[in-house]
């Protein structure tokens, strides 16, 4: 997402108590670096971990603390500085912050401006592993997405604790991105989109694989309207031939292991994931490291099951919202609507791949969109232009 959206943008960093507010002095930086107008607001644990100076002197303003301040009232106070915002960013938003944010509280500065404020808000969560996967965070995070408030990460890795896991504060460069995506229009802005395609290849020695007629080209369409839409779209693909998007970050992958390696890792940090990839739902049990010779008539391969990248993915805490697609040669509608059920899914499209002129390798292609409450049959189309119509039904109900 172009950072030049950030250009005379009024931004509020938020920030609360956590070893990751060292890190809200590079965000503040980065931000005067794209030209935005930066104000700051840390709550009093916030003050424990940075000096309010080195945001002051970062920002080039005053840093707000106090609600009950007379002379920041006299200057900006909470209601003027919350009109006069364009977004708020909390960062880091520590396990307790999102707690008094998702309660609704106002009982200091940042939260009563989160509650006076009309802007967009989005918090970079960042906290220990096991409270960021605790089941009342989780509550509080899915309470905050229904409302409409964008979350920046966790990202996982090591923390200062010395765990390993998810809820790492975003680096300084990334929110940055990912706030600037805030101020585009378009219907996935700002949104985090990881989108699966093409087929896999199944090795069964050095030159021979299992695979399957997929060719990418409804994944890569969805990933173009996706862009389109605003979203910082993640692509990745088995091996086809279709040059990558413009504005993509492109994963090449071959196998199904390797698909659902990759789509874990930018799962865990994406708001909607898309599987339109044709996965092979099994492998050879062994790979034969030379070229397997001719002997017999007959030849006989054990395959293994392969893990279901969507449900693995619908398993995480918390699951970006998810979509399949259903190819289906017969009870189309019938089939899709149990692998929604038995997948976990938010929605999958039903597509009907007995018939040549959609699916597999078509231009154009014909989906059912399915959810637990709805079944819409839409419209035969380019698959260019059915992913327009696709990536907005999904855009639509992200807020429901
Ligand atoms: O690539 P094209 O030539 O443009 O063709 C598009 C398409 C026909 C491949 C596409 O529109 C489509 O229907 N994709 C789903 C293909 C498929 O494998 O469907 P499925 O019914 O087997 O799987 C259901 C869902 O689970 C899919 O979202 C699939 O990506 C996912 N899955 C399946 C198996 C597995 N091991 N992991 C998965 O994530």
């Amino acid at each position: 997402m172009p950072t030049q959206n950030l250009a005379n943008k009024r931004i509020i960093v938020g920030i609360s108590g956590g070893i990751a507010a060292y890190k809200a002095a590079e965000l503040v930086r980065r931000l005067k670096q794209h030209e935005a107008d930066v104000r700051v607001v840390m709550t009093a644990a916030a003050q424990q971990f940075i000096t309010p100076l080195t945001l002051q002197a970062l920002s080039g303003n005053p840093v707000h603390t106090a609600l009950l301040n007379t002379e920041a009232e006299a200057a900006m106070g909470h209601i003027e500085l919350a009109r006069w915002a364009d977004a708020m960013l909390i960062a880091p938003a520590s396990a307790n912050c999102i707690a008094r944010v998702a309660q609704g509280q106002g009982d200091d500065l940042l939260t009563t401006l989160v509650l006076a404020l009309k802007a967009p808000l989005a918090l970079a969560p960042a906290m220990n592993q096991a409270m960021w996967l605790d089941e009342a965070t989780h509550d509080n995070v899915q309470l905050l997405v229904r409302r409409g408030i964008a979350l920046f990460g966790p990202a996982e890795g090591s923390q200062a604790c010395g765990d390993t896991g998810p809820g790492r504060m975003l680096e300084a460069d990334e929110l940055a991105e990912r706030l600037a995506g805030l101020f585009n229009t378009g219907s996935m802005a700002g949104l985090r989109v990881t989108i699966t395609a093409g087929p896999t290849r199944e090795a069964i020695d050095p030159v021979r694989f299992i695979s399957n007629h997929s060719s990418g080209k409804m994944g890569y369409a969805l990933a173009e309207a996706a862009v389109e839409a605003g979203a910082l779209t993640t692509l990745i693909s088995g091996p086809v031939a279709l040059p990558p998007p413009p504005k993509v970050s492109m994963v090449q992958v071959r196998s199904a292991l390797e698909m659902h390696d990759a789509s874990i890792a930018a799962a865990a940090r994406c708001d909607v994931f898309i599987a339109t990839a044709a996965v092979a739902d099994y492998r050879p049990k062994t790979v034969a490291n030379q070229k397997i010779k001719k002997s017999g008539e007959a030849m006989v391969l054990e395959l293994e099951r392969n893990p279901d990248i969507i449900t693995a993915v619908a398993k995480l805490k918390p699951a970006p919202y998810c979509v399949g697609f259903a190819a289906e040669t017969e009870k189309v509608v019938e089939h899709a609507r149990s692998k929604l059920q038995q997948k976990g899914l938010n929605l999958i499209f039903a597509n009907d791949v007995a018939n040549a002129g959609i699916g597999f390798n078509s231009e154009e292609n014909q989906v059912t969109l399915i959810s637990a409450e709805e079944t819409l049959t839409l419209e035969q189309a380019p698959k260019q232009k059915l992913a327009r119509v696709l990536i907005n039904e999904i855009a639509k109900r992200l807020c429901h």
